[in-house]
């Protein structure tokens, strides 16, 4: 409404935010998990003068840098080219409460970038302890960019009695801050040992006292890791809003998902205490390559369950899942959606210059175009009132539901009557209360309505036959 939408057919453009940032967060977590354990363990190798130790975790340090810096960056830039297209005014709320937060975020990317390259490049010509230094400065950076980002996530979910008066610090300290940041900074030391496994079952096949070495010092800091993602997720569960309680327990996929992350990181803490702790002999590629994808497998779930328990707002008391504020909600009711949005009244008067008005105008607004009037959208031709109908779609339910495929609409109206379908529309919160509230006028919904009843599916005809009576 304020901004264009993007229309990704089948998927909905916030899927693919979730598949870009999932996808990040594997190598993102790596980013800081693993560095704990790269500079740690060269700081033993220095110790112990294992020179082998050294030259292994040189190696690691090349596939590290390779991996974080040209693989992470660009998925980085790709999280804010995916959530600017498909949530740009959740993204413009986060750029202004944050901005202090995005340039400090800024200064340590550019530190990470700095360290690691020295890190690696002068390995064996900086001093020890300098080498040691640099590396430490590294994972602080890498940290402290994990503290920043994860904050400003965690304000999404919940920010608490948060004003715009109250400023920067106060957003960053909200109720899912630090719970979030503990599960965050245990589950990269979880991952990061992960991907010690994996690369030092490949890459140190026939050198079995350094894999074991490696193996080893890894686990510890991944029971570290497991120790804190779980005191983080509970954390994180007292301090969700009512909103988030009632979507973990009245939601069937949230509820399969829980179960599924429970046993998956029961699992991986198992695997982990059989495996590098107990037998060591265990790091088989077979075995790190399960390991691993059991990880990855618990972080996506985790981040998928973070992300599903917003609604109905993409920012928590400031932006609603269809891309409005909530305070805009009465005006829009009154004066119309399409009314009420610079892209769409624009597009509405370049199409149908006819139901465009200039009387009743807002003194705000735009004169030129004038506003939409309403009963005027009810006299347009079916085929014109269908495509005011699509528009409604787009901006007030395509952010969550696909017309055929995800949560596809078409599907979850089968079979439904006029009646229904406009009842559910004037309805939304109370029908499910993780949908935002409509906020149109009674034409607009009854274009809607139409839109979705060309759309829907017919009842299932084998079903209806011995329904028929009974109906
Ligand atoms: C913030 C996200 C969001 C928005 C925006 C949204 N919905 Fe939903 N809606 C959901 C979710 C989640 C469900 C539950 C889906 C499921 O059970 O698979 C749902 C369920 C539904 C259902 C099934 C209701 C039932 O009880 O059987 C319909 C119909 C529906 N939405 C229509 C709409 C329409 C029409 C709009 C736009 C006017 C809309 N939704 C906007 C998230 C949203």
């Amino acid at each position: 409404m304020h901004y264009p939408f993007w229309y990704v057919p089948g998927l909905t453009s916030p899927m693919w935010i979730a598949i870009v940032a999932v996808i990040h967060v594997y190598v993102a977590m790596y980013a800081v998990g693993g560095a704990v354990l790269l500079v740690f363990q060269t700081r033993l190798a220095y110790k112990t003068r294992d020179k082998e130790y050294l030259d292994y975790l040189r190696r690691h340090t090349w596939f590290f840098l390779l991996l974080t810096v040209v693989y992470g960056s660009l998925l980085g830039i790709g999280i804010w080219w995916t959530i600017g297209l498909a949530s740009p005014l959740a993204t413009e709320e986060l750029i202004h409460i944050f901005v202090l937060g995005w340039a400090m975020e800024y200064v340590t990317f550019i530190l990470e970038i700095l360290a690691i390259f020295i890190f690696f490049y002068y390995w064996g010509r900086l001093s020890e302890s300098d080498h040691l230094k640099t590396g430490w400065i590294y994972a602080g950076a890498a940290f402290g960019s994990l503290v920043i980002i994860t904050a400003i996530t965690a304000f999404q979910l919940n920010a608490g009695n948060w004003r715009p008066e109250n400023g920067f610090w106060a957003a960053m300290f909200n109720p899912q801050a630090i719970p979030q940041i503990a599960a965050r900074t245990g589950g990269s030391l979880l991952l990061g040992a992960l991907y010690f496994f994996l690369h030092s079952s490949l890459f140190l096949g026939n050198h079995e006292r350094l894999r074991t070495r490696v193996g080893r010092q890894s686990a510890n800091w991944a029971m570290i890791g497991a120790a804190l993602t779980i005191i983080g997720g509970f954390a994180w569960l007292l301090n969700l809003p009512a909103s988030g309680e009632a979507a973990l327990v009245g939601a069937a996929v949230l509820n399969v998902l829980m179960t599924i992350i429970f046993l998956l990181t029961a699992g991986v803490v198992i695997m982990m205490y059989f495996g590098p702790i107990r037998n060591p002999k265990w790091l088989t590629p077979g075995f790190t390559i399960l390991f691993f994808g059991a990880g990855l497998a618990a972080t996506g779930t985790g981040e998928f369950i973070r992300e599903a328990v917003r609604k109905p707002y993409i920012v928590h008391n400031r932006v609603l899942g269809n891309q409005i504020r909530p305070d805009e909600i009465p005006q829009l009711r009154n004066t119309g959606y399409l009314n009420g949005g610079v892209w769409t009244r624009a597009y509405i008067s370049h199409k149908f210059p006819q139901v465009m008005t200039t009387e009743g105008n807002e003194p705000q607004s735009d004169t030129r175009i004038g506003q939409i009037d309403g009963e005027k959208l009810l006299n347009l031709p079916a085929e014109d009132r269908r495509l005011i109908g699509q528009t409604i779609f787009m901006y007030h339910c395509n952010d969550c539901h696909a017309v055929e495929g995800y949560s596809s609409v078409a599907q979850l109206t089968r079979g439904w009557n006029d009646d229904m379908i406009y009842n559910l529309v004037l309805n939304l919160d109370r029908f499910h209360y993780f949908m935002p509230p409509w906020s149109g006028t009674d034409a607009e919904a009854l274009l809607l309505t139409e839109y979705i009843q060309e759309i829907n599916h017919p009842y299932p005809a084998g079903l209806q036959q011995g329904l028929e009576e009974a109906r």
